[in-house]
């Protein structure tokens, strides 16, 4: 199976963007994890289209796109023809989730839902055959930096057999406080596509730590391309 770590920009340096991401593109990373942020939807304001614009013209790598937004369906063109590869909006954010998930795949981007901690697995059960991701998040959305929920584990695992016996192929994402040390835990777990912002871009070398979690992931066993 094929793991992939995608560095949130979160917690990057906006003033040098360009500069961080080439480090952890040159680090071999597989994508790339920008966390869009309303101040409504959650508790903070980051990015909006205007910068992924410039964002998708310094990288090849494919940009994941978390919209922590209410009322995505207004946006998902703007971000769409902004250069994003991948959309996720949140269950939470959306009253008609099955029309926005069809609406972003109109678009021909990848389509992603994501659920906070607390709600659960069940609430996109019946939709999980419309996308290509569920971002399962381990800690409540607004932030980087903060300590990793372990009740989301048993989520991921929830996901991990309904996946499987549906026999789908789409990825299961965390993200929120992975650090090395946990990239065992949420791999077992069912885990495919690992987000991970301040460990990496906190890191005063974040070239040297992203090499590190993607070689800690081939020590487990698993191919990291
Ligand atoms: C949180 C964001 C995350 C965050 C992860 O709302 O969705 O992507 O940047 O950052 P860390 O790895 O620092 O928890
Ligand atoms: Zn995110």
């Amino acid at each position: 199976m094929s793991i992939r770590i995608a560095p949130s920009i979160l917690s990057a340096n906006f003033a040098t963007l360009g500069d961080d991401i080439r480090k952890v593109e040159d680090a071999g990373v597989q994508l790339l994890h920008i966390d869009v942020m309303d101040g409504h939807f959650v508790p903070n304001i980051t990015i909006g289209p205007v910068v992924l614009k410039s964002i998708r013209k310094v990288t090849g790598l494919p940009l994941d796109v978390h919209l922590m937004i209410s009322d995505p369906d207004k946006y998902i063109p703007a971000f769409a023809e902004a250069g994003a590869d991948m959309i996720t909006v949140h269950a939470e954010a959306t009253i008609h989730l099955d029309r926005t998930l069809n609406f972003i795949r109109s678009h021909k981007v990848g389509v992603g839902v994501s659920i906070n901690p607390a709600t659960p697995v069940s609430s996109i059960q019946h939709v999980i055959d419309l996308v290509d991701m569920v971002l399962v998040m381990s800690v409540n959305p607004g932030f980087g930096g903060q300590k990793f929920i372990p009740y989301t584990v048993e989520k991921i695992r929830q996901l991990r057999r309904i996946i499987d016996d549906k026999k789908l192929g789409c990825d299961i994402e965390v993200d929120g406080g992975i650090d090395t040390a946990l990239l065992p835990t949420v791999i077992d777990a069912g885990a495919t596509v690992l987000v991970v912002g301040s460990a990496i871009f906190g890191n005063p070398s974040p070239g040297a730590k992203a090499k590190e979690m993607l070689e800690s992931i081939a020590a487990l066993g698993y191919h990291s391309v």
